[in-house]
């Protein structure tokens, strides 16, 4: 006998009925959801991962590196989930050099990076919002600023019906509530992450994810602001100190999956299903990322051994490298700013970090020329090129 999940609600909407759905509140009940057996086993694997994660990161040189660009490859990865048509290198150069031909999609992303960093600041401010429906409005309406978020209400539950797939509610794969209840189901859902619970802070971030995609509470960016959460949670509930656990990479990877398991729990109670996928998606990124951590170290020692054997290096190139994992693509106009030099000094550091292939001019130009620190954006942009 499956569980009930919730409750169907019919509608009349543009002539036809429909029946939207109404989520019961979490915890799944009736049976409740146990961690034993196969899902313990995978509890553990993706716990391990991310115990290994943690520990990578306590032993980096330098998080700041690190962190710039996971959190990019993230929101990267993210949006292109539903279909968001910018690269990571197409964000890094918009950062160069406020130029792009992709300048939504890029934005977008842009949002997405000042919209985690929003949350995470007043997660940590002593009066800051708590984590909460209300912290997610505020990220949503970062996340939907600028030309195209305009007619998404960005920042604002949403008070018509919407749908996923099909053109209509009438043919659609899914019909989340209806609106006058989302602000409830929302309350529910804060008042259950912050109640005591006994399950583990890890299945209890994926059911939230589930919870949250299924009350669908926005028009638009609901994916994006559910899979913030997660990355919100994992850092809340203190299972990492810092946002490295790029989740989005592994659903894209089997993003049929992920919707059909975010439907099943709806149709079928398969939280179990849900969660054994989830934890091996946490499991996948967990691994992912200490691999990617090693790759990054390796290239930059490596490179910072080879410029400092070359004859005509500067300290002024030493610094530079340095600041490149941050700042991967760059113009002499920024290298003297991020140097706080003079214009023969950055281009005499840019010409040493070229002859030593670590930089490469991009542009072909003979003026405004860009240079990219090459090697290091192939490592990120692993998985990140458009597919589809
Ligand atoms: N059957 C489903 N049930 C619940 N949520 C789903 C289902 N299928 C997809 N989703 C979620 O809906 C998201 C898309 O919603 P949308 O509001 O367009 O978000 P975004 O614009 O951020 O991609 C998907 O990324 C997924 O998380
Ligand atoms: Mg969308």
């Amino acid at each position: 006998m499956p569980r009930s999940t919730g409750t169907y609600r019919q509608q009349t909407v543009g002539g036809e009925t429909i029946r939207a759905f109404v989520p019961h509140p979490l915890p799944p009940a009736n049976p409740p959801l146990v961690i034993e057996g196969e899902l313990l086993d995978r509890h553990v694997a993706a716990t391990i991962a991310v115990e290994r994660l943690s520990v990578a990161t306590l032993t980096v040189p330098s998080l700041t590196w690190f962190l710039y660009g996971f959190v990019r490859k993230e929101a990267v990865i993210s949006s292109q989930i539903e279909g968001t048509q910018a690269t990571l290198e197409d964000v890094v150069q918009f950062e160069a050099t406020q130029v792009s031909d992709r300048t939504d999609d890029v934005e977008e992303i842009c949002n997405y990076v000042a919209a985690l960093e929003y949350a995470r600041q007043e997660l940590r401010r002593p009066r800051g919002l708590p984590l909460s429906s209300r912290l997610l409005c505020r990220v949503h309406e970062r996340l939907m600023r600028g030309v195209r978020g305009a007619d998404r209400q960005p920042g604002v539950i949403r008070s018509s019906q919407n749908w996923i797939g099909g053109t209509r509610p009438g043919n659609a794969a899914f019909v989340p509530p209806p609106p006058e209840v989302v602000s409830e189901a929302l309350a529910e859902l804060d008042r259950w992450i912050h109640a005591p619970s006994d399950l583990p802070p890890l299945v209890r971030a994926g059911l939230a994810h589930v919870q949250f995609e299924t009350i669908h509470p926005f028009l638009d960016g609901n994916g994006r602001v559910g899979r913030l959460l997660v990355t919100l949670l994992v850092e809340y509930w203190r299972l990492l100190d810092n946002p490295l656990l790029s989740l989005s990479l592994a659903l894209k990877r089997h993003r049929d999956e992920y919707y059909r398991r975010l439907g099943a729990v709806r149709t079928e109670g398969d939280w179990e299903g849900w969660i054994a996928f989830f934890l091996e998606c946490v499991k996948e990124a967990a691994d992912d990322a200490v691999v990617a951590a090693g790759q990054v170290f390796r290239l930059l020692h490596s490179d910072r051994a080879k410029l400092v054997a070359h004859t005509s290096a500067t300290v002024s190139a030493i610094r530079l490298l340095e600041l490149l994992p941050e700042h991967p693509i760059v113009s002499r106009a920024m290298a003297c700013d991020l140097l706080q030099a003079s214009k023969p000094t950055a281009t005499k550091a840019i010409e040493v970090l070229q002859d030593v292939g670590i930089l490469a001019e991009r542009t072909g130009r003979q003026r405004d020329q860009v240079y990219g620190y090459q090697r290091y954006l192939k490592l990120l942009s692993d998985d990140t090129q458009l597919t589809e």
